[in-house]
């Protein structure tokens, strides 16, 4: 379905991509991204917005609903250094998130140790990123001991098993960190009753840590979500959003502990991770039912959407994608749209019920407390690679030119 118009429209998003940072990531410059009806030139219309919207601007107007955000160039890092001058941060688990917000902290000059279980795969890791045994890593108990702000960034499953040992060490002047609403919200589960004489915040990355670290070294920022579940010295917010620039954030949008974990545990089951994998598999089987091969089956499903087409989704929104391809593509995605979602919507209806009802919670409680779930997980991962898709994936991957 690619089109000339496609592949110059890409061109162009990646011209975006690479222009000057500033400019690139600025907040403005993305909401006004966002409405751009069609293909205009986006140096120019960032510029002109940036002028009527100053950076001061907290209030930002999301499709007609103002909402409050906290910007990067809020907390320069002399502020940010300031600020945190007397606090040590103990980062408490060391997977996907501890690795990347750690990193970013430590890079930002602040004073940073990781606690972790002794010769545990985190521990190994931590060494491998340069943490030091008795300087700025140590066992979980040593490291709540030292910490001012305990960042409880063990799995979901582990914080809820290990909560009644750290509950007692989270004394008054402490304050309590989550990168997800998770354990707090859902505490008839969790059983993670915080202490009520702490400040209790949230920065919610929307990526992976990965994700976070990569981004921060290239000089720009994920976003987040910053919210307060409890707040005994008044200061909390203005906490998290502190923490969330010194995490590596670019810009964070405010929510609340509920909010944040039913919108995440609901993306990432639709649209995000488990929604588009269904839509893949579906598409690809027809299509192969249907005589094609597995290399044109995934080119039209797979391939063309991430290398193509999503890209200029995120560069500049989905009419943008549109107007990029031929007429034929453009009627035909318009009117399958609408089927799309009038079959689609009872279902994440449902799915978002389930999040609510703590039925989603309760069965990764169930599955992480198994003794035998990374070998289950992997099990599941081998079967998805085996995949017919995924193996003919790795073939077409194999042929762009930058991995020949
Ligand atoms: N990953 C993401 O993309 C992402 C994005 C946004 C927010 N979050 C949130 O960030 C938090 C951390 O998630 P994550 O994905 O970074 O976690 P993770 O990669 O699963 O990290 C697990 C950490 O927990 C430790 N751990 C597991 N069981 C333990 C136990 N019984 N006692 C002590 N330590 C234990 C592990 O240590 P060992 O190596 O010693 O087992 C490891 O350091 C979660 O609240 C998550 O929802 C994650």
């Amino acid at each position: 379905m690619a089109s000339k118009t496609a592949s110059r429209a890409l061109r162009s998003s990646l011209k975006q991509l690479s222009a000057p940072r500033v400019q690139q990531r600025t907040f403005v410059s993305a909401v006004n991204a966002a409405s751009r009806p069609t293909l205009l030139p986006a140096a120019k219309t960032a510029t002109a917005t940036f002028q009527q919207q100053s950076r001061g601007a907290k209030t930002i107007d999301f499709a007609g609903h103002k909402e409050k955000v906290f910007e990067r160039d809020d907390w320069p890092r002399d502020k940010l250094l300031e600020y945190f001058k007397n606090d040590t941060l103990a980062l408490i688990g060391y997977g996907s998130q501890g690795h990347g917000q750690g990193l970013n902290l430590r890079d930002n000059g602040l004073n940073v140790i990781v606690g972790v279980r002794k010769n545990g795969q985190s521990w190994k890791e931590a060494i491998q990123d340069g943490w030091q045994p008795g300087k700025n890593l140590f066992e979980v108990d040593e490291a709540i001991k030292q910490g001012t702000i305990i960042m409880n960034l063990l799995s979901d499953a582990a914080q809820s098993e290990t909560w009644p040992h750290i509950k007692p060490m989270l004394t008054k002047g402490k304050t309590l960190y989550f990168s997800h609403g998770f354990s707090p919200v859902f505490k008839d589960q969790t059983k993670v009753e915080v202490p009520s004489d702490i400040d209790v915040i949230l920065v919610a990355p929307k990526g992976s840590g990965r994700t976070v670290r990569t981004l921060f070294k290239e000089g720009r920022g994920i976003n987040s979500s910053v919210a307060v579940w409890q707040d005994v010295t008044g200061k909390a917010l203005e906490k998290a959003t502190a923490m969330g620039v010194a995490v590596g954030s670019g810009y964070m949008y405010e929510t609340t502990f509920e909010k944040e974990v039913y919108s995440d545990l609901y993306g990432e089951r639709g649209c995000l991770m488990g929604g588009i994998h269904g839509m893949f598999l579906a598409q690809y089987e027809v299509l192969r039912e249907n005589g094609h091969s597995p290399s044109e089956a995934f080119n039209e499903t797979v391939e063309e959407a991430t290398q193509s087409l999503y890209p200029l989704i995120a560069a500049n929104g989905m009419d943008y994608m549109y107007a990029a391809c031929s007429t034929t593509a453009r009627r035909g995605a318009i009117d399958w749209s609408a089927k799309f979602k009038s079959n689609l919507k009872p279902l994440f209806q449902e799915l978002y019920k389930s999040v609510k009802d703590g039925e989603e919670t309760r069965r990764t409680m169930e599955y992480a407390g198994r003794p035998d779930y990374r070998e289950a997980f992997e099990k599941e991962m081998e079967e998805i690679r085996e995949l017919e898709i995924w193996r003919a994936g790795k073939a077409v991957r194999s042929l762009r030119p930058e991995n020949a």
